[in-house]
């Protein structure tokens, strides 16, 4: 089988380059669908996981970032800019440096998670911390690019969604069709949008028989989709989704409503057991937003509203690295011992 070439050359012919367009890429995409076992066991049906923690800076934001960095690129820019929860502002640095151009990120202090900051650093990004929230970060962001010579590389760019909806492209392909539903958790809105698009083109081309329901999970503490009003505050554990006022909120609530989906929130408790649940029963470890997407499900499930038998996808976005802080909160400090090997199996219980 061939070296998987990144998402651009994998899905050229269904997205906006062509020719003279110079492909910035880290070879993203190609993230493993993976069976969750004891998910499927708790519905009753055959649950899968979008690995996205798997691309190149760990979140499926790269999947945006290689289109609209070639896109800027051949558009002349010389830097870019974001606002951003973490994710964004690592993954538009690692891109910068591969297109060879600089990176600014704005992100709400003190409130994202340790490893995204030390990525946005080593990719020696022009970082401000700003003492606002995601939404103010976005805003002031969206200024910039008006009033100085910088390329705005936020959702709100319309090349960031045409990446992002390869995600639904890869999952058609590996099931063979679309899922019956698919469960994904939700900030600023872009990536529900992205995957919805992914799955109309590709019924629309016959790919399909099918188009999933759409399930978009926000945190309690910060679901104004759920409300129906913006968020002046918010504030979750699940840093990546801590927004208030999401920038695609009328194309989500869209998706919604066309795929016959919902948009509900889950509580930090129940974020929490799910991130817990995912590293310790199924092995894989994601971010704490990540976990909305399971949360969510085994939420609705465990309210008798999901029919048994059906074929569910849910993307967790980032990866468990992203966030030590959370991973290690509460654990105990592993034993010391000396170096013996009686001491080792006595502790271990192997004896
Ligand atoms: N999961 C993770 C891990 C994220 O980082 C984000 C968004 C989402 C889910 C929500 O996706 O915004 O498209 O609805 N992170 C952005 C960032 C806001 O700046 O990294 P969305």
């Amino acid at each position: 089988t061939p070296t998987w070439r990144g998402l651009i050359e994998e899905y050229r012919d269904w997205l906006p380059v062509d020719s003279d367009t110079p492909v910035v890429t880290l070879l993203e995409g190609g993230t493993p669908l993976v069976p969750a076992l004891e998910v499927s066991r708790r519905t009753g049906c055959e649950v899968y996981l979008k690995v996205e923690g798997a691309n190149p800076t760990g979140s499926f934001k790269d999947r945006g970032m290689t289109m609209a960095m070639s896109k800027a690129k051949q558009a002349g820019a010389k830097a870019v800019i974001c606002a951003s929860t973490g994710n964004t502002s690592a993954s538009a640095a690692a891109y910068a440096t591969r297109g060879g151009m600089t990176c600014a990120v704005l992100v709400p202090q003190g409130k994202i998670a340790l490893g995204k900051m030390a990525q946005a650093i080593v990719h020696g990004a022009r970082i401000l911390q700003v003492d606002g929230n995601f939404d103010d970060c976005l805003a002031l962001a969206e200024k910039l690019t008006q009033d100085y010579p910088v390329a705005l590389v936020n959702s709100i760019n319309p090349d960031r969604i045409e990446g992002q909806k390869t995600a639904s492209f890869e999952i058609v392909d590996n099931l063979g069709d679309a899922p019956d539903i698919h469960c994904l958790p939700v900030g600023n809105a872009g990536n529900i949008t992205a995957y919805w698009k992914g799955y109309v083109e590709y019924a629309e081309a016959g790919k399909s028989t099918k188009k999933p329901r759409m399930f978009g999970f926000q945190a309690a503490g910060a679901a104004p989709l759920v409300l129906g009003h913006v968020v002046t505050e918010p504030e979750t554990i699940a840093t990546a989704i801590r927004i208030g006022n999401p920038a695609s909120w009328t194309k989500a609530i869209a998706a919604r409503d066309d795929s016959g989906g919902l948009i509900d929130s889950v509580t930090d408790e129940e974020i929490l057991e799910a991130y817990r649940f995912l590293a310790a029963t199924e092995g894989v470890f994601v971010e704490p937003a990540s976990a909305a997407s399971v949360a969510g499900l085994l939420k609705k499930a465990a309210a008798g509203l999901i029919d048994s038998g059906q074929r569910i996808v849910c993307t967790v976005t980032g990866n468990g690295l992203k966030d030590p802080d959370n991973a290690l909160a509460g654990a105990p400090t592993p034993k010391v011992i000396p170096v013996d090997a009686e001491a080792a199996a006595a502790q271990l219980d192997l004896a």
